[in-house]
């Protein structure tokens, strides 16, 4: 048997596909008690290939269960990635008294000889919560006579102006456009000529309302745009949001977000995530999830018989920091029911903390730490995790510079890709002095939520089944470890 065969590195709690090739998340919508997780998926391979839509449900997020694929190729293309969403007033008369579901997504024909691919915007719906779906036969219902890259719709009801708005990216832009009926669309507005980060391709977009945290009374519009990988960027696809207002047509941005990138995670696998669609008003979260790869070497991950995965779901929330306005992540609750406590520790010093760890072997889990820094030598803490015979996945926290940190370049098999192997940081300046992480450990990756999710790495890691083990150091004995909690997640 190959190494990679003998591995077993298909996440505890993180989705997968049984079997093939699995990308981006699609058209995630709840319905009728239940998360729907459609995903790009070449059912028969396990590298990209003609893409289908794969279909996973859900009741709470971490347990999945696969169904059968949702939409296949057909005479206009390939099916790219798209949203999905609950027509309750049958605005395209698709339905009877029983609203149902309608995916909009994007048809891709490959370039023949010189005509180069074409991709536009289709329907599909369903009547059975997502099981069968009917391809809308006036298809595709919008086109793009300039772009070639012209794809991801996302869809939503605009409640202040009563239509449905879809953003579309559109070479290194997006387009909005809106409509009464999901079939007839007028374009509103172009957004993204001069500002952002044009590394590469603009995929996959999303636009939401979200309050801030701590101002009273006050929300804004969270637009999210993944940007696919260009050969001069180690980070490879990343995805990179900004915050303004929008009126129904138009999205006006901040002036932060004018002057500077804001990046939505600094780990390199959290790509082409958007959020879930009719999400109750009681519960009022804005949950995501993304798709746990980079498509710098996402072909070529050492997993055997399926390869992708998503990441954890996450809430989405705004948050006033430093006088600006900042997205947070957060893993969701949901996942809390998954804990089984294995080590809880009060106010210990570092050392104290290493010998309690010390024997301890686990494969998925959870680390909740918080720690203070003395104030005149601040220090570095690490958690070394994945642990085994000249294999280690290090986290840490560099006080001195005030950056997070994920070193996996020991962290496992790293050489399919030369990028692959790296450390990389991110500055977490808020409350100096003080650190709050969670960190998930699962059989192929780690997710870091540093101060309640201000800075978020997410990063996937090969390691041995048999790498188990977990420790930790700091080089101040002074530093305070007021609280650590670890929790076996294994399912
Ligand atoms: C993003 C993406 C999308 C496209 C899909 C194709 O990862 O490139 O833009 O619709 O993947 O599988």
């Amino acid at each position: 048997m190959s190494t990679i065969a003998k591995q077993n590195h298909r996440g505890a709690y993180h989705f997968s596909p049984r079997e093939n090739w699995m990308n981006d998340p699609n058209g995630m919508v709840y319905f009728k008690g239940k998360y729907h997780l459609f995903y790009q998926h070449h059912p028969f391979g396990t590298t990209w290939g003609p893409m289908h839509w794969g279909h996973a449900v859900s009741r709470d997020l971490v347990a999945w269960e696969e169904l059968p694929i949702a939409l296949e190729p057909d005479e206009h293309g390939m099916i790219f990635s798209g949203s999905a969403v609950v027509d309750r007033r049958n605005t395209t008369g698709f339905f009877g008294e029983e609203p149902g579901l309608v995916a909009i997504f994007t048809h891709h024909a490959e370039g023949t000889g010189s005509q180069p691919p074409v991709q536009c915007q289709s329907l599909a719906y369903s009547m059975d919560e997502g099981r069968t779906w009917t391809k809308y036969e006036g298809n595709p219902v919008l086109r793009h006579d300039s772009y070639i890259d012209f794809r991801d719709p996302k869809v939503f009801w605009h409640e202040p102006s009563a239509q449905w708005v879809m953003i579309v990216a559109c070479g290194q832009t997006v387009c909005l456009y809106r409509s009464p009926n999901l079939k007839d669309w007028t374009l509103s507005s172009e957004f993204g000529e001069g500002i952002g980060s044009h590394d590469g391709v603009w995929e996959c977009p999303d636009l939401f309302p979200l309050p801030v945290e701590g101002a009273k009374d006050q929300s804004r519009w969270v637009m999210l745009v993944s940007i696919g990988d260009h050969p001069g960027f180690a980070e490879g696809s990343r995805t990179q949001y900004f915050i303004g207002e929008f009126d129904g047509e138009r999205f006006i941005p901040d002036a932060s977000s004018r002057e500077n990138v804001r990046w939505l995670d600094y780990g390199r696998d959290n790509y082409a995530g958007v959020s879930w669609s009719d999400i109750p008003a009681e519960d009022g979260r804005r949950l995501f999830i993304g798709w746990m790869s980079n498509w710098k070497y996402a072909n070529l991950t050492p997993t055997n018989g399926w390869r992708g995965a998503m990441t954890i779901a996450r809430e989405l929330r705004l948050r006033e920091c430093n006088g600006d306005i900042v997205l947070i992540q957060q893993p969701v609750r949901e996942l809390e029911a998954y804990r089984k406590p294995v080590v809880s520790l009060e106010n210990v010093d570092a050392t104290a903390a290493a010998k309690r760890l010390s024997g301890l072997r686990l494969e998925s889990f959870e680390i909740v730490a918080r720690v203070r820094f003395p104030d005149s030598s601040p220090g570095e803490i690490a958690f070394r995790v994945r642990a085994g015979a000249g294999e280690e996945t290090v986290i840490g926290y560099d006080a001195a510079a005030a950056e997070i940190f994920v070193d996996r370049t020991r962290s496992g098999i790293a050489d399919f890709h030369p990028s692959f192997a790296c450390r990389h940081s991110a500055m977490l300046e808020e409350a100096p002095g003080q650190l709050a992480l969670r960190i998930f450990v699962d059989r192929a990756s780690v997710e870091v939520f540093a101060n309640g999710g201000r800075v978020v790495m997410t990063d996937l890691i090969y390691p041995d089944h048999a790498s188990t083990g977990i420790f930790v150091a700091a080089d101040d004995e002074r530093l305070r470890i007021e609280a650590l909690d670890i929790y076996d997640l294994s399912v």
